[in-house]
């Protein structure tokens, strides 16, 4: 059994776009001072994380719709729930991290304006008390996805190259 083809193209989609976000937010938190070129940078590294927060309602409407086709029997009781608890806090950081991203501009007193033609709405006002309470969340909540992504991905190749089950093939796109 294998998940929808809507699933799967969300899931390899979102799954580029969030490496090529984060790595983009790395980049530019390293450039020092503030120049064009890490303006520029900042505000792509928005728009790409706003569009993985679109994405990840998208995603989530269509996952209550369509439950997740069951793992192998082969699979032991305790990786099945290992990979739940897994799963269930990447869809919550899908959405956590975006948007203390999006929170963090809001409060250093930066609007973000998606494409340059879609204002957002401006849910909290500028503050400089929260604004480096909300950048350690959007760094910490960066190092969980991080770390929950690795184990995600080295528990797929486990089942690829040493299981050689089935559970691969239910995220493939072909
Ligand atoms: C999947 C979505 C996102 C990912 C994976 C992501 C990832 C990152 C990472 C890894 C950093 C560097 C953290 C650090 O070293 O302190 C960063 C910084 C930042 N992110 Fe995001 N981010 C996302 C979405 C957003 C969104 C939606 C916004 C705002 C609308 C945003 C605004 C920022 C800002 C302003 C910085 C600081 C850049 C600087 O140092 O000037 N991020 N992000």
């Amino acid at each position: 059994m294998q998940y929808t083809r809507t699933a799967i193209w969300l899931h390899w989609l979102m799954a580029i776009l969030i490496v090529a976000t984060f790595v983009m937010g790395v980049s530019v938190a390293n450039i020092e001072g503030l120049t064009l070129g890490k303006l520029k940078a900042v505000t792509i590294h928005k728009w790409m994380g706003i569009t993985v927060l679109l994405l990840a309602c998208l995603r989530l409407l269509w996952r209550l719709f369509h439950p997740a086709p069951p793992l192998p029997d082969s699979v032991p009781a305790w990786q099945q729930k290992a990979a739940h608890a897994v799963h269930a806090l990447m869809y919550f950081l899908i959405f956590a991290v975006p948007l203390s991203g999006y929170l963090f501009s809001l409060a250093a007193g930066v609007p973000v304006v998606l494409y340059g033609i879609i204002p957002l709405p401006l849910i909290i006002e500028p503050n400089p008390e929260l604004r480096p309470l909300l950048r350690s969340a959007h760094f910490w909540l960066n190092l969980t996805l991080l770390s929950s992504v690795l184990l995600h991905v080295a528990a797929a190749l486990k089942h690829y190259f040493i299981d050689r089950d089935t559970v691969m093939q239910r995220m493939r796109p072909w």
